[in-house]
């Protein structure tokens, strides 16, 4: 596995695996890496000839900047498991390598960027379409894999790479999740013993909340959801969203389209923990 840490390294060494007529997947994390991100490498080593890992704690998408500050930052751990899982190029920046001056673009996605995480997390989804289309300028890749468990961002990336008519493949992966349930995250080494316990009940209630809604409104599951999760200790929903799964606009009704889903995200202490479910598919 090569380790790059320079912007025109990086385009060299896939330009010449692409004059090989390989084929080329990418993965972008921010690093902390963890079983979830394994999967999509796993996956993008299965679909390609090449797989390039970026690693890379991208500041432009962090709204909150204390967030930014105890992000879980592990370098070297992330580089062992990559090498482990026969990746070729760790692409591992730093922040002047990527932004050697500040990128002032600004990112018109409509509906699909301005509900849920678009309209708690102001700003952040314009830093991930910063990064994401840089990323994709650098390696070009025939595929780019993402976790579904960020649900809204595959929606926004899907709807960037439309509006800037690039030719690759979004490939979306399952929500990777710990025997108890909870949904894996870089986030949940930041979990107190006391939360770590109950945080399990977020996806728990999710999965019960299915056949509850097969006898109530969406209404009416959506405040049992938000009730359920609330009775539990150090933990607050912040928003439970019942939507299009394309869209991501709110249904009224199940009837409205035939892709259902619910977004969620609750405070778990003070830890932002997010996650979904597809209610009807
Ligand atoms: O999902 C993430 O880890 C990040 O938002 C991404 C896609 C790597 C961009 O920084």
């Amino acid at each position: 596995m090569k380790i790059i840490t320079k912007v025109d390294e990086l385009k060299n060494a896939v330009k010449a695996y692409r004059h090989e007529g390989k084929t080329i997947g990418l993965v972008p994390t921010m690093g902390a890496l963890h079983g979830g991100h394994k999967s999509l490498v796993d996956r993008a080593r299965r679909e390609n000839d090449v797989v390039v890992v970026s690693v890379f704690l991208n500041p432009t998408q962090f709204n909150n900047k204390e967030d930014l500050r105890t992000y879980p930052r592990t370098a070297e751990a992330d580089a062992a498991l990559l090498e482990g899982c026969g990746v070729d190029i760790a692409f591992m920046p730093t922040v002047a390598d990527v932004y050697p001056e500040p990128d002032n673009r600004v990112f018109h996605l409509g509906p699909v960027a301005e509900v849920m995480e678009g309209a708690m997390r102001p700003g952040h989804f314009n830093g991930v379409c910063q990064i994401v289309s840089k990323l994709f300028a650098m390696v070009e890749p025939d595929r780019a894999y993402f976790g579904e468990k960020d649900f809204q961002q595959i929606a926004v990336i899907r709807a960037m790479v439309e509006q800037l008519g690039l030719k690759l493949q979004i490939v979306p992966c399952p929500v990777v999740r710990e025997d108890d349930g909870l949904a894996k995250s870089s986030r949940n080494v930041r979990l107190t013993p006391e939360v770590r316990k109950v945080a399990p009940n977020i996806y728990r209630v999710l999965r019960e909340s299915v056949d509850y809604s097969k006898t109530h409104t969406v209404a009416e599951t959506h405040d049992w959801v938000v009730e359920q999760i609330n009775a539990y200790p150090l933990m607050e929903v912040e928003y439970f969203s019942i939507c299009d799964g394309r869209t991501l606009q709110p249904v009224d009704q199940w009837t409205d389209t035939p892709y259902v889903v619910g977004c969620i995200t609750v405070y778990c202490g003070d830890v932002r923990e997010i996650d979904n479910i597809a209610y009807r598919k």
